[in-house]
This record gives C-alpha cells, structure tokens and sequence, in this order.
C-alpha cells in the first residue's frame, strides 16, 4: 500500500500537490499516494480531522483556510509552527500527531535553487512586501538562516510591526507604507512581495512600482498565477533577476516530503514541469 498522504483546505480541487508528492515518491522509489480532502467552509471540520486520523495517514497538508484552526487538533508542534502560529504539514510520529511550517524555509530553498551564494550572502538588505500569514513565514525562514537586514512595507502598518516583534534575534528592520517605500526601492538588493496583489490571471496590477530598483537586485513574488504577474514584469523589466512564486510550492513540499519519509528528493528538475503545467 505504501505511504498515505492528503490535502486538507479550502478550495484544493486544483492543487498541485498532488502531482508533486506524486512525482517525489516515484524519484524516491516508494509506493504512495496523496489524496484530496476539500473540506468545505460549512463542513464539519472535527469530524473531517477524526476521519482523516482515523485513515491512519502517514501526513497531512494544511493550506487556507485551515492552517491555524487545526492547531488544538495536534498532540504537538514545532519550534516552527510556535513562530509562525500556522501549520502546513502534519505528521504521525511514533503515535503522535505533530505539526510543521515548512514555508518560511521551503521559501529560503527556493532562493538557494536558484542563486549563488554571493547573491543570497547575509548581508543582503531585504524588503517584504505585506504582512499576512505568508510574511510571517517568509521572515522566521529567512532570520533563522542568517538574514540580518529585512524591512517591512505594508497597508497596514501595525501588522508588520507585529511580525517584527515576533523575534528576540538582533535584526535591523524598519517598517514603512507602501508609498514611502517607492522612495527607497533602490537601497534594496532582494525585495519579496507577499500579498494577493496581482493573483489573477489578467491582473495588471503590481503592489508597488519598481521603477527604481537596482539593476541585478532578486525581485521574488510568491503569487504564481499567473505565473509571471504584472509585479515580476516589471522587475524584469527594470533590470532585476525575478524569481517564481511556484519555486516556494515546490519547496515547501520538498521539505514537507522529507518530514514524512526521511527522504530528500531533488526538486529542481521539476521546477520547469511545473511551469509548464501552470501556463
Ligand atoms: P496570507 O496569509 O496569504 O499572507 P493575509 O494574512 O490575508 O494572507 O495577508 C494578506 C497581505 O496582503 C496583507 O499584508 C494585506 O495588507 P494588510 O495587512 O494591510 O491587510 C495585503 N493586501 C491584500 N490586499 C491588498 C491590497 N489591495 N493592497 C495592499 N495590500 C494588500
């Protein structure tokens, strides 16, 4: 039968997970699968979650809605879930359900797939673009690996304020609205938008204009459809080296794997694949 994976969100119909974990059991040579468990806005969640325990799986996928509500739901978690208040992955561990976020540092994978070492060194000042969940993971994934400069610019200004006091580390950051941040754009050398800005298929819109920025600078979106949004263009377009948001899918769920079978599968080859797929 073989390992048992699933999906647990809101809507999920479309989501690439599957293909992925499919595609990383078949690298890793194991027997598996990895099912779809859309549990609707009105469901009975509890119930779904008894289930789901009960099927004996040997790990989850949590994505919205329902990253924080399935906490109380858990026997344990992570340093990483304690600093982000969300999961993504859970595992059953020696009888115990224990929950993992593995976007922050499946976000620093990603980076790592695709640039130099010079380029991603410690020194880097970085800006994060929004403040929300996926902000949050993105900050504890890069502090943790050595990042020591990342500014936040957000609408709501109280929001980054709160993720910023999330860390006891000694890190420089400065929070700013997004309009003063225009004025900055070129004193960064990696600036990561976070937001939904952008996530439709014919937006035309970016969070910020990047008119600005530093030839050569990392101009990262983690919104990936459509795969190259307005805000990517436009980086490209003055001079930046873009990175793709599915790249963060694609590590998030390399990491989540190697949490369920101690087995690390290359991803990069399948970065292209899922490009593809995606347009
Ligand atoms: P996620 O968990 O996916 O990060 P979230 O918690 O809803 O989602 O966060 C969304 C982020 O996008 C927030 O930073 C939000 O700004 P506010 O903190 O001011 O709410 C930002 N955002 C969403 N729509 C926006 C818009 N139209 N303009 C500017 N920021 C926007």
């Amino acid at each position: 039968m073989g390992y048992r994976f699933a999906l647990i969100g809101y809507p999920i119909k479309h989501s690439l997970s599957p293909w992925i974990h499919e595609e990383f059991l078949r690298k890793a040579n194991l027997q598996g699968s990895y099912q779809i468990n859309e549990i609707p806005l009105e469901g009975n969640f509890k119930e779904e979650i008894l289930k789901l325990k009960e099927q004996q799986v040997d790990g989850f996928n949590v994505t919205v809605p329902y990253k924080q509500k399935i906490i109380p739901f858990l026997d344990k978690i992570d340093e990483s879930v304690e600093k982000v208040g969300a999961v993504n992955t859970v595992a059953y561990e020696k009888g115990k359900w224990v929950g993992y976020n593995t976007d922050g540092m499946g976000y620093v994978r990603s980076l790592e797939s695709k640039f130099s070492d010079s380029l991603l060194n410690k020194e880097q000042r970085i800006l994060l673009l929004g403040a929300g969940g996926a902000a949050r993971g993105i900050f504890h994934g890069l502090i943790d690996n050595g990042f020591r400069y990342i500014d936040f610019a957000n609408r709501t200004m109280d929001k980054a304020l709160s993720i910023r006091n999330s860390t006891a580390k000694p890190i420089h950051s400065n929070i700013m609205t997004l309009e003063e941040v225009e004025k900055h754009i070129h004193s960064y050398d990696m600036i990561i938008q976070t937001t939904s800005v952008g996530m439709n298929p014919n937006s035309e819109q970016s969070i910020i204009n990047l008119e600005n920025i530093r030839a050569g600078s990392i101009i990262s979106d983690i919104v990936y459809q459509p795969i190259k949004t307005k805000f990517l263009k436009l980086g490209e377009n003055y001079g930046g080296r873009i990175h793709f948001g599915h790249t963060m899918l694609l590590y998030q769920a390399q990491l989540a794997f190697e949490i369920w079978t101690g087995k690390k599968v290359k991803a990069d080859t399948m970065d292209e694949k899922l490009q593809q797929i995606l347009e």
